[in-house]
C-alpha cells in the first residue's frame, strides 16, 4: 500500500482569534481558536456567562465578531452564510415560536420559509422530526401551551427537518427532565452515528462526558482547553485506590514503589501514581502487594471526571464569573 501523508480532513468549524466585545464594553469572547473535527460530537462547555452563546451566534452569522475569523464547513462566516447555513441545523437559545400555532404547524411554517426544503416531503419530514424529539403526541397542541421542555424539543425538531452536515445546538437539554435529557442524548448519538457532526453547548459536565467525543472548555470568554474527552479527563491523572484489610502494609509497599501522597480511610488506601516514562505498570504494583502478603480486595485507579479536569484547569469550581 502506498504510504503518503494522511489526507487532511478540513475541520467543520475553525476559528482564529475570534473575539466579541459587546457595546458597553463586555468582552464576551476573547481570542478563541476552536477546531471542531468532522464527525465529532463536540461539547462546548462552560459556566453561565462564559461566552458559549455569543460564540455560536458568531458561528451562525447572527452577530459580527469584533475581530478574528470563523470558518464553518470550510467557508468564512458571516460572509458565506447564504451557502453555509442551508447545510447546518441550529438550535439557538429560546427558539422563536408562534404561540397561536400548533407545534406541527410551527414546523410546517418554519420549513416553508426554507427555500431548500421540498414542499412535497414536508408533511412526512415534519412528522418524522416530531417523532424523533418525542413530540408526536403533543403535535396538535398550541405552542403557547407548551412547557419549557416541550418548546425546547420543538426547537430541536426544527433543526432536524432536513438532514444536515452539521448541527449546532445551544444547550439542547435546557429545561428537559432527566428522561428528556436521556432521549436527547440518544438522539444526538444516533445523528452522530449517521455521520452528522454535532456541536453542542452545555454547562453540564456529566452530559458532555456521556455524549461527546471531543470537548472545549470555556471560562470568562477564553478557551481553557480542547481535545478528545478521553484526553481531557486523563490530563489529570487518576489516583490509585486499593481496598485491603492490611492498610499499613499496603502503604509501606506502595511507598517503596514510588506512590506518593498516600492516604488511608477505613480499608481504603489511595495515592498518587509515580510519573515517569514508561509509566509504572499497575500489574507490577498489584503483584508487589500480593508478594508482601497484603490481602487485596480491589485494586484500580479512580476514574477522573471532566469535572476534576475542569477544577484542575481553572483552580476553581464551576461558577458564574462575577
Ligand atoms: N447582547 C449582549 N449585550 C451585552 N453583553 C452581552 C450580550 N449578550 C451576552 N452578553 C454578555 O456576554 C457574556 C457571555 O454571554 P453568553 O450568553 O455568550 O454566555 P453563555 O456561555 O452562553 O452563558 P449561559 O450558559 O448562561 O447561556 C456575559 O457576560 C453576558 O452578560
Ligand atoms: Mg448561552
Amino acid at each position: 500500500m502506498a504510504s503518503g501523508p494522511e489526507p487532511v480532513i478540513e475541520p467543520v468549524i475553525e476559528t482564529r482569534g475570534l473575539t466579541k466585545r459587546y457595546r458597553g464594553g463586555q468582552l464576551a469572547v476573547d481570542g478563541l481558536d476552536l477546531v471542531v473535527p468532522r464527525g465529532s460530537v463536540f461539547g462546548f462547555l462552560g459556566p453561565n456567562g462564559s461566552g458559549k452563546t455569543t460564540t455560536i451566534r458568531m458561528l451562525m452569522g447572527l452577530i459580527e465578531p469584533t475581530s478574528g475569523e470563523a470558518r464553518v464547513l470550510g467557508e468564512p462566516m458571516p460572509r458565506a452564510g447564504g451557502r453555509v447555513l442551508p447545510r447546518v441545523g441550529a438550535l439557538i437559545e429560546g427558539p422563536a415560536l408562534y404561540g397561536f400555532l400548533s407545534g406541527r404547524d410551527n414546523l410546517v411554517r418554519y420549513d416553508a420559509a426554507d427555500p431548500t426544503a421540498d414542499p412535497r416531503t414536508r408533511a412526512a419530514r415534519v412528522a418524522d422530526a416530531l417523532d424523533r424529539v418525542g413530540l408526536a403526541g403533543a403535535a396538535g397542541k398550541k405552542a403557547r401551551a407548551y412547557s419549557l421542555g416541550m418548546k425546547q424539543r420543538l426547537g430541536l425538531a426544527a433543526a432536524l427537518l432536513q438532514p444536515r452536515e452539521l448541527l449546532v445546538l445551544d444547550e439542547p437539554t435546557n429545561g428537559l427532565d432527566p428522561q428528556g435529557m436521556r432521549e436527547i442524548r440518544a438522539l444526538v448519538r444516533g445523528l452522530a452515528a449517521g455521520g452528522t457532526t454535532v456541536f453542542l453547548s452545555s454547562h453540564l459536565l456529566d452530559e458532555i462526558e456521556q455524549v461527546c467525543s471531543h470537548a472545549a472548555v470555556m471560562a470568562r470568554g477564553r478557551l481553557l482547553t480542547q481535545g478528545t474527552v478521553a484526553d481531557l479527563a486523563s490530563s489529570t491523572r487518576g489516583r490509585l485506590a486499593v481496598t485491603t484489610p492490611d492498610t499499613a502494609d499496603a502503604v509501606r509497599v506502595l511507598k517503596e514503589h514510588g506512590v506518593n501522597d498516600l492516604a488511608v480511610a477505613d480499608d481504603r488506601v489511595t495515592g498518587e501514581l509515580p510519573t515517569g516514562t514508561p509509566p509504572p505498570d499497575l500489574a507490577d504494583l498489584n503483584a508487589a502487594l500480593v508478594r508482601a502478603d497484603v490481602r487485596v480486595r480491589s485494586f484500580g485507579t479512580e476514574r477522573v471526571s471532566l469535572e476534576d479536569a475542569f477544577v484542575a484547569l481553572t483552580g476553581e469550581g464551576f461558577d458564574v464569573a462575577g
